[in-house]
């Protein structure tokens, strides 16, 4: 039987790219269907991958331009102000991703999810580097019987790369959500003015001003590990690498602190690095 293909809608950008070739090596034979506006730069991301093809999609038609062509899944990699990506994964009953709405813009997701709960399996995977932050932070989480704080330093270099889709986010959200929230003593607020100023430790220790930011990692480790105190940090700047004279990368730094499974006083602190950057 003949695999149905996964589609990448945003396929054709920076992210998608990356997805692209992060799945094939993980998935040598499965399908994909990189898709965006402009079909020529769709094919050219899909040539060379092996089994994938560039498509061109329409947000505004309910087929999104693919007429009956099956798909197995549905990753958006931009944020689609239609919902379009998450409607027509519904409508093919198949699995469907977004990386990139605001905590403060998942509501037309959350209501379209919560009107057709059976429909799609959804994941809104709006998490710092799209769970390069969360799923370490849980692992580390194991070796506490009770986690008390979380608190999440991000280091982005300021020469990353990111295209016009991430800086229509950026510009968009600081507009938009000039507040980010964190859990405080159990109780969710939100970070403003002076509150929203931080400061964390680089891997090299050197020390970054940082600001107050909310993506899905701080709702998700909340509830998965019941802390009390949970928050994230960004700091845009030079990374530890780039600092030695080596190229750039991106650093999330992780500290919790808690009881470990006797009861005793635990505190621990991680770094995620990832050499290319993000
Ligand atoms: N959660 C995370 O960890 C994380 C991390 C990094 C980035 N992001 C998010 O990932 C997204 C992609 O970033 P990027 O740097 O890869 O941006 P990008 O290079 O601009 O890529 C955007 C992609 O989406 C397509 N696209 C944009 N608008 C479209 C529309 N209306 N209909 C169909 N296709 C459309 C573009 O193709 P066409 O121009 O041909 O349409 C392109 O393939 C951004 O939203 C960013 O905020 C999330």
């Amino acid at each position: 039987m003949s695999q149905r293909p996964v589609l990448l809608i945003g396929g054709s950008g920076i992210v998608g790219r990356w997805a692209a070739r992060y799945l094939r090596e993980a998935h040598p034979a499965v399908p994909l269907l990189l898709g965006g506006r402009d079909l020529a730069r769709a094919r050219e991301a899909a040539a060379g991958l092996g089994q994938a093809e560039g498509v061109a999609v329409d947000l505004a038609r309910e087929d999104l331009g693919l007429g009956e062509r099956p798909v197995s899944a549905v990753a958006v990699l931009f944020t689609d102000e239609r919902v379009a990506g998450l409607r027509f994964a519904q409508s093919r009953g198949v699995p469907y991703l977004s990386i990139s709405p605001g905590l403060n813009e998942i509501g037309p997701e959350v209501a379209a999810y919560i009107h057709r709960p059976t429909a799609s399996a959804v994941v809104l995977g709006t998490e710092w580097l799209v769970g390069a932050t969360t799923i370490p932070a849980l692992a580390f989480a194991r070796a506490f019987g009770r986690v008390h704080a979380i608190k999440v330093g991000a280091l982005l270099d300021e020469q990353d790369a990111f295209g016009p889709a991430a800086e229509a986010d950026l510009e968009r959200q600081t507009k938009t959500m000039p507040a980010a929230l964190m859990r405080r003593d159990g109780v969710y607020v939100w970070r403003v003015g002076d509150d929203a100023r931080a400061s964390f430790r680089a891997v090299d220790g050197t020390a970054m001003a940082a600001s107050a930011l909310s993506p899905n990692d701080v709702l998700g480790l909340a509830n998965a590990t019941g802390a009390p105190d949970v928050q994230f940090n960004l700091a845009l700047g030079v990374s530890s690498s780039r600092r030695r004279g080596e190229p750039l990368s991106t650093e999330i730094l992780i500290e919790l602190t808690g009881e470990d499974h006797a009861g005793q006083p635990l505190r621990t602190r991680h770094a995620v690095v990832h050499p290319q950057g993000q």
